[in-house]
């Protein structure tokens, strides 16, 4: 009898519980842990212990680490500069690479780019699930893409595709999408966290026996109902995703997880009708570039080793809800509550009746701590309906007791703003140059919020 048990995995994070729950624990998400067979008896360690006990297989072997052969990591190219860099310099034999994002952002896009480019190096599979053949080829035509040795195959079910796999003998194997993936040993639905993550796991696994890198397409959905590629996460080497503005036509590759490289590295692209194009200057793209508003304030960040002058906006506005809304698009949403509080402790600053809107303009996210100063400056210039004074810029993390800690690479982050153009800084203490300038733009140095407010008056 197959020694198979059920267990309920989260799609949003993919933490797995013996029980089912309403509400996720490790992420708090409510409804979505959906069951999933485990199949210990197809499992191939735990039969290889069964076989071991009977006296019928051999024992594991344990190697002194000394001798395991490796070779130095073999790294290719994808010929996009851009996405090397996110990669850590070039995909590695035998990588698995998860690359997530709305649908319609353009993985599928980059993906047959950077494959034809690879192709006449490394034999290509290109494995759709969602695309006829007819269309791929469309697609790559229209790209004016070269086709040599870039072999495709319209399959979802994981044994045909990895039975092809066997035959043509890929280095590089790309599955678009994993949720369009099947494996014949689970009965449940296609799409569904559990036969996203089996058939998942087999491409693993087959591409740590043979080497083959393979590129994992996840679709990064809201809805419960369909696995996400969070799910995946902890069993790929990398996790790349692709972030944008629907409306905007720059894009934003980060890498989330990398087993071979630094994580939050970006790589930028600009869409155009013969695909993604390379942008190895991002820094000024995106500023709104729409000149003084209220509720604007740009800023220098630092996401992996680029700096990059994004532009924060804020709208505050009164309320006619008893609970306003505090509502942050690229910024994490608790960190908005959190400076919100801080401003009116030890800022003075009163908006507890106000809703309070803040994005990054461009649809890019930033992650670091040094948002903080040009999130509550854009929202005091937006509450006091008074743009900033021109050509500003400020970088910043806020303490809880209102103090202005530094952030990294200050002097990087004042060099490029320098280089824009920019005339004036306010910027942490710590991060400023004691002359009170920097090749011609004026640093103020702030040490306290209270400092920052008055120095943005
Ligand atoms: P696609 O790569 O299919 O997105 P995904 O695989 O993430 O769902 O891209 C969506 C559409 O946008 C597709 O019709 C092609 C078009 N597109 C361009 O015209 N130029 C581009 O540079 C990109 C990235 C996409
Ligand atoms: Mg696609």
């Amino acid at each position: 009898a197959s020694k198979s048990r059920t267990a309920y995995v989260c799609g949003e994070c993919g933490a797995e519980y013996s029980k089912w729950q309403g509400q996720c624990g490790e992420c708090g998400a409510w409804n979505t842990l959906s069951q999933v067979v485990v199949e210990s008896a197809s499992d191939a360690p735990a039969a290889a212990r069964r076989g071991s006990w009977a006296g019928k297989i051999d024992p594991p072997k344990v190697t002194a680490l000394k001798d395991v052969l490796h070779r130095e990591d073999v790294r290719t190219s994808t010929g996009i500069g851009e996405f090397d860099r996110v990669l850590g310099g070039g995909l590695v034999e035998g990588a698995v690479v998860l690359i997530g994002g709305d649908p319609g952002i353009g993985k599928s896009t980059l993906l047959l780019q950077a494959l034809a480019s690879m192709a006449g190096r490394l034999p290509a599979l290109y494995v759709t699930g969602e695309e006829s053949l007819a269309q791929v080829a469309g697609r790559a035509s229209r790209l004016g893409l070269p086709l040599d040795g870039l072999s495709a195959l319209a399959e979802t079910g994981v044994e045909r595709i990895l039975e092809q796999a066997v035959q043509t003998q890929p280095k590089l194997l790309v599955a678009d999408s994993v949720q369009t993936l099947w494996t014949e040993s689970l009965t449940a639905a296609p799409g569904s966290v559990s036969q996203v993550r089996e058939s998942a796991a087999r491409l693993v696994r087959y591409a740590k026996e043979t080497g083959t890198a393979i590129f994992l397409v996840g679709h990064v959905t809201k809805e419960g109902g369909i696995a996400g590629p969070r799910v995946l996460e902890h069993m790929v080497d990398a996790v790349l995703y692709f972030e944008g503005d629907s409306g905007s036509r720059f894009r934003v590759l980060r890498a989330f997880k990398n087993r071979f490289g630094a994580v939050n590295e970006l790589g930028v692209f600009a869409m155009s009708d013969k695909g993604l194009r390379e942008v190895p200057n991002p820094s000024a793209i995106f500023l709104s570039g729409t000149g003084r508003q209220p509720g604007s304030c740009v800023m220098v960040t630092r996401e992996g080793t680029r700096p990059l002058m994004v532009e924060v906006q804020a709208l505050v506005d009164a309320s006619p809800l008893s609970n306003p809304r505090r509502v942050a698009v690229g910024l994490e949403q608790n960190r908005l509550a959190m400076l919100l509080a801080v401003l009116h402790r030890h800022g003075g600053v009163m908006v507890g009746d106000q809703d309070v809107f803040v994005n990054v303009v461009g649809g890019i996210r930033v992650q670091e701590t040094a948002a903080d100063l040009p999130v509550l400056l854009a929202v005091l210039s937006s509450l006091r309906d008074r743009p900033l004074s021109e050509k500003t810029i400020a970088f910043g993390e806020i303490g809880l007791s209102g103090e202005i800690r530094p952030v990294p690479n200050g002097e990087e982050r004042l060099k490029e703003a320098a280089t824009h153009g920019f005339l004036r800084a306010i910027v942490p203490k710590a991060n400023a140059p004691k002359a009170g300038s920097y090749k011609g733009m004026e640093v103020i140095a702030v040490e306290r919020l209270a400092d920052a407010l008055e120095a943005a008056a």
